[in-house]
């Protein structure tokens, strides 16, 4: 099947404001008939991938499928999470609050290109928890030039205790360069306030002047969080949602329904 997959990414269908979903042509296609480097390129492309129709892989065959792409990162629990609502848990990402934005791997030894999802349970419609994609590459492209240059000067650390599999404090740029694309992105962890989120996330804000961080912060809360940036998936048991890690930022909506989703991640680096 793997040689008619570039005609059937070409007919897929652009979703809003970006993102591709592309649904299986045929009856029981699992997601290794298609080629792993026409999976990343097409990701690459519509910057959010989602398959529809085609079959989830079993860990260890989802493993060796991605590890043909690219190493995969790993962490105490392998290179799977299973990210599912837990009791009693540490980390807000298994609670049933949201998660504001983030990139993946930002506390990890090398930031991975790709993170691909695999939903084992979609839980019932309407229950909340989609995850919301931002594309950082529009917002920059269609910020004024003043913030720009502001948003250019910008260096912020990061605190967070490590409770969950990340954590530690690291010193970023808040625009960088897309390795691939070249293309300048917003590399941005919004702030976790301790009142609010279990595992808080401390920012500390550099390289420009206390009134200059203010507009810098309230500016990023409201561009990019605007609509036309983002796109936000509701999930459906069996998606497979392909993303590029450089180029989104990424969160979640806190659940309003029972928190059934189950969801497997893989990060490629
Ligand atoms: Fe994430």
């Amino acid at each position: 099947m793997t040689d008619t997959l570039d005609e059937t990414f070409s007919a897929g269908t652009d979703l809003a404001p970006f993102g591709r979903v592309v649904s299986a042509p045929a009856n029981g296609l699992t997601l290794a008939d298609i080629a792993i480097e026409n999976l990343l390129a097409t990701t690459s492309a519509s910057t959010v991938l989602v398959l529809r129709g085609y079959g989830m892989l079993g860990k260890p065959e989802l493993e060796q499928y991605c590890r043909a792409g690219g190493d995969l990162l790993t962490w105490d629990f392998g290179a799977i999470l299973d990210l599912n609502i837990r009791e009693n848990p540490q980390n807000y990402l298994f609670d049933n609050g949201d998660v504001p934005f983030h990139w993946d791997g930002a506390f990890a030894k090398a930031v991975p290109r790709f993170f691909l999802f695999q939903c084992v349970d979609g839980g019932p419609p309407g229950a909340g928890g989609e995850t919301v994609f931002c594309d950082t590459t529009q917002v920059y492209r269609e910020a004024p030039e003043q913030l720009r240059e502001l948003w250019q000067r910008t260096e912020i650390t990061y605190r967070t205790d490590k409770l969950a599999h990340y954590g530690g404090v690291l010193t970023a740029a808040l625009v960088s360069t897309h390795p691939i694309s070249g293309e300048p992105v917003i590399r941005f962890a919004e702030p976790l306030d301790p009142a609010r989120y279990r595992n808080p996330l401390f920012l500390t804000v550099e390289g420009i002047t206390p009134e200059e961080a203010e507009v810098v912060l309230a500016e990023l809360r409201t561009r990019l969080h605007d609509s036309r940036y983002c796109y936000t998936h509701a999930w459906q048991t069996g998606d497979i949602v392909v993303v590029d890690n450089h180029t989104v930022l990424h969160g979640r909506n806190s659940f309003t329904g029972p928190p059934q989703r189950h969801l497997q991640r893989i990060q490629i680096l």
